[in-house]
């Protein structure tokens, strides 16, 4: 570690490469600083990434968020290797790939496993070319290890690596201990043929990152629904839908069997009691009047009914925001199963509850 780590200090108790939604790394230090006490932290990508040190061991930061999973914290992996230069050396790759191989040569975790190998870097750092050029020759690099199989999903372990601008961090986890298993969190759906709206991949996201089984509800109601991406989502997943919208929906969605679409606002419109078991609501609009849109609207719903809603983050203090709206809807009878931004959020947030 020394010989590999160089003039580089040891973390205190661990240090981490924290990645949140581009502008949103400010909130996701307050979380860690909320949970862990004081951050010591440097900014690898301006305003997204940055490396943590925390006062607490890896296994209780692991179980941790775990057990209180963050809202702007989308991805971390913990460094147990670090590279950093001396100070009047010319760097070239092979003063760290090097280092870097022998760390993870020694890996008794890797061979017979299957890695996937996550590769980041800054914009100008100690790697010049790209992020995957630098996952394809530490793959190259690896060789040597008998690894049963580099694959992109469901791998044993994920070999993480950021090359940062005078550093270079690494680290070997269980996809589960990363907060996702995507390379910084960074979830790709690839766009169809067709596909009505980009809103539909926070369906997608949220399907995954939170696991709801949107083909065991029967029936929904899409709250600013226009132009179709979430509804036609949901139609996909076999479910009946009501779309409320004071816009037009797309023309391939209306020759539906299964779509109800009523082009109105959604404070006059006017349901049977438990009509629907899932509402979904995504609609751009303030968040507190949304709120209350919503929760005059969960008669509509059966008790334990899943009801998802994006959130607008349109102040300054998205923290105290969150918890207003939290507050509100938790007066309602929805219990905040998870509030997250997702990688597909913009300047916003979604949030699953269940009405109780
Ligand atoms: C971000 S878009 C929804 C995108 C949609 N989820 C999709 O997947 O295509 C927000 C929609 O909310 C609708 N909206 C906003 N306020 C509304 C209201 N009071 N009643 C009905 N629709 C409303 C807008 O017309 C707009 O179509």
């Amino acid at each position: 570690m020394e010989e590999i780590a160089r003039n580089c200090k040891v973390p205190p108790h661990s240090k981490w490469i924290c990645t949140a939604n581009h502008g949103f790394a400010p909130y996701a230090q307050e979380e860690l600083r909320r949970m862990f006490g004081s951050v010591k932290s440097t900014m690898l990508v301006p305003g997204e990434v940055f490396a943590a040190s925390l006062q607490a061991m890896p296994e209780d930061v692991q179980h941790r968020l775990r057990q209180a999973p963050p809202i702007f914290l989308r991805h971390t992996f913990l460094v147990d290797w670090e590279w950093c230069p001396g100070e009047t050396e010319e760097v070239k790759p092979e003063d760290w790939l090097e280092p870097l191989r022998k760390y993870l040569m020694a890996d008794f975790r890797l061979p017979g496993a299957k890695i996937a190998v996550q590769a980041r870097k800054s914009e100008d750092g100690l790697w010049s070319g790209t992020a995957l050029e630098l996952k394809d020759r530490l793959q190259e690099d690896l060789n040597d290890v008998s690894v049963a199989d580099f694959v992109v999903r469901d791998a044993d372990w994920i070999i993480s690596v950021f090359a940062g601008a005078d550093r270079v961090y690494a680290g070997v986890a269980h996809p589960q201990d990363n907060l996702s298993d995507w390379s910084g969190g960074a979830i790709r759906f690839r766009k169809e043929e067709g596909q009505i709206s980009r809103a539909k991949f926070k369906l997608l996201e949220a399907e995954s990152a939170f696991g709801i089984p949107f083909e065991s509800f029967r029936e929904a109601l899409d709250i600013g629904a226009a132009p179709g991406g979430w509804t036609s989502f949901l139609l996909e997943r076999g479910l009946s839908v009501t779309a409320v919208d004071t816009g037009k929906m797309h023309p391939s969605l209306l020759s539906s069997p299964k779509l109800t679409f009523l082009q109105r606002n959604a404070n006059r419109v006017k349901f049977k009691e438990n009509q629907f078991d899932l509402l979904v609501c995504d609609m751009s609009w303030s968040p507190k009047l949304t709120a209350k849109l919503v929760t005059e609207l969960l008669y509509s719903l059966v008790p334990g009914g899943t009801v998802i809603v994006t959130v607008k983050l349109l102040t300054k203090k998205p923290m105290a925001l969150i918890q207003e709206v939290t507050d509100l809807f938790q007066e309602a009878r929805l219990q905040v199963q998870r509030a997250k931004q997702l990688f597909h959020n913009r300047d916003e947030i979604t949030l699953y509850m269940i009405k109780y």
